[in-house]
């Protein structure tokens, strides 16, 4: 099997997030351990190419910043993911901030986050991109200038199933209620364990997503910040190492896995300790996502 390893950067504008894939690629050395369990991987990095075209002040949609530059990286990322699915490759995506999910998103969709980043231009405060990925594949948000001329906003939100909750902001409360979206906060995470948690959100997918399958997205700060804390946007009370560990396998184990991101790995936040400490475990969940940790 071979794995097609992305590099993305992203488009909120805290600095530092856009480094998350060389760091995980160098110091993580996370190609060779990919190799040593038996995949191979083909590295595509977008990172060169883009981080040369910092995002301007002038580069908004309303209260939305760094529109033509999301808007750019995430339509990169969209064809190398679209090209290896096609190709029958595990498309393993490494951001970079969220916002590259506007690029990444296709069948079925397990969001592990604190965050729903479901915002739209009119209900978002922050006016960061990382937060509306969701309503901008699936069509809550209307046409935007720059994402407009490619992006094809047709995901079906039955075909996402949030995990670990615990951030949201009162507009996303509503727009999840109102359109029924599937999701497992921290509170039923505590209620009812991990593992009934996930195999309730693989169920949920197997029949809404007539194809069968699914495309994870990991996000780092799903996890509690005491195990991930180089993260732009920590929440206390998140999953813990075993927890975002064992989704991994879980998604592993169902076979049907085409896609898996890895996003909001800040290198240049945190104490050095706390920097390692997360860059480890993006490359250790992204192990266990390749089989890692199974005997069978
Ligand atoms: N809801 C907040 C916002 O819209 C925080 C989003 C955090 N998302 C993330 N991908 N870290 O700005």
């Amino acid at each position: 099997q071979t794995v097609a390893l992305i590099g993305a950067g992203g488009g909120q504008p805290k600095g530092g997030v856009d480094h998350g894939p060389t760091v995980l690629f160098n110091e993580g050395k996370l190609v060779s351990q990919i190799e040593a369990l038996d995949w191979k991987v083909e590295v595509e990095d977008h990172f060169p190419e883009f981080v040369h075209l910092k995002p301007n002040g002038n580069d908004t949609f309303g209260i939305l910043k760094n529109v033509k530059y999301t808007s750019d990286v995430t339509h990169k990322i969209h064809n190398s993911v679209k090209k290896a699915c096609e190709d029958g490759k595990l498309a393993l995506t490494i951001g970079g901030d969220h916002s590259i999910a506007i690029g990444t998103i296709k069948l079925g969709v397990i969001w592990v986050d604190a965050h729903g980043d479901i915002n739209t231009a009119e209900s978002t405060s922050s006016g960061n991109l990382h937060g509306c990925p969701v309503a901008f594949v699936s069509g809550l948000q209307g046409p935007i200038p720059h994402f407009q001329d490619w992006l094809k906003p047709e995901f079906d939100l039955k075909r996402i199933v949030y995990i670990g909750l615990r951030d949201l902001d009162g507009p996303e409360k509503q727009i999840i209620r109102e359109n029924n979206i599937k999701a497992f906060s921290m509170h039923e995470v505590d209620k009812w364990g991990i593992g009934r948690v996930v195999d309730a959100a693989i169920q949920y997918l197997y029949q809404t997503t007539p194809d069968s399958e699914e495309e994870p997205a990991e996000h780092v700060d799903g996890l509690d910040p005491s195990v991930a804390p180089a993260t732009g946007t920590p929440v206390r009370g998140g999953l813990s190492f075993r927890e975002g560990h064992y989704i991994m396998e879980a998604l592993h184990q169902t076979g049907s896995l085409v896609a898996v991101d890895i996003t909001e790995v800040n290198p240049e936040l945190g104490t050095v300790m706390e920097r390692e400490t997360t860059i480890s475990i993006g490359c250790s969940l992204v192990r266990s996502v390749l089989g890692e940790g199974l005997l069978y």
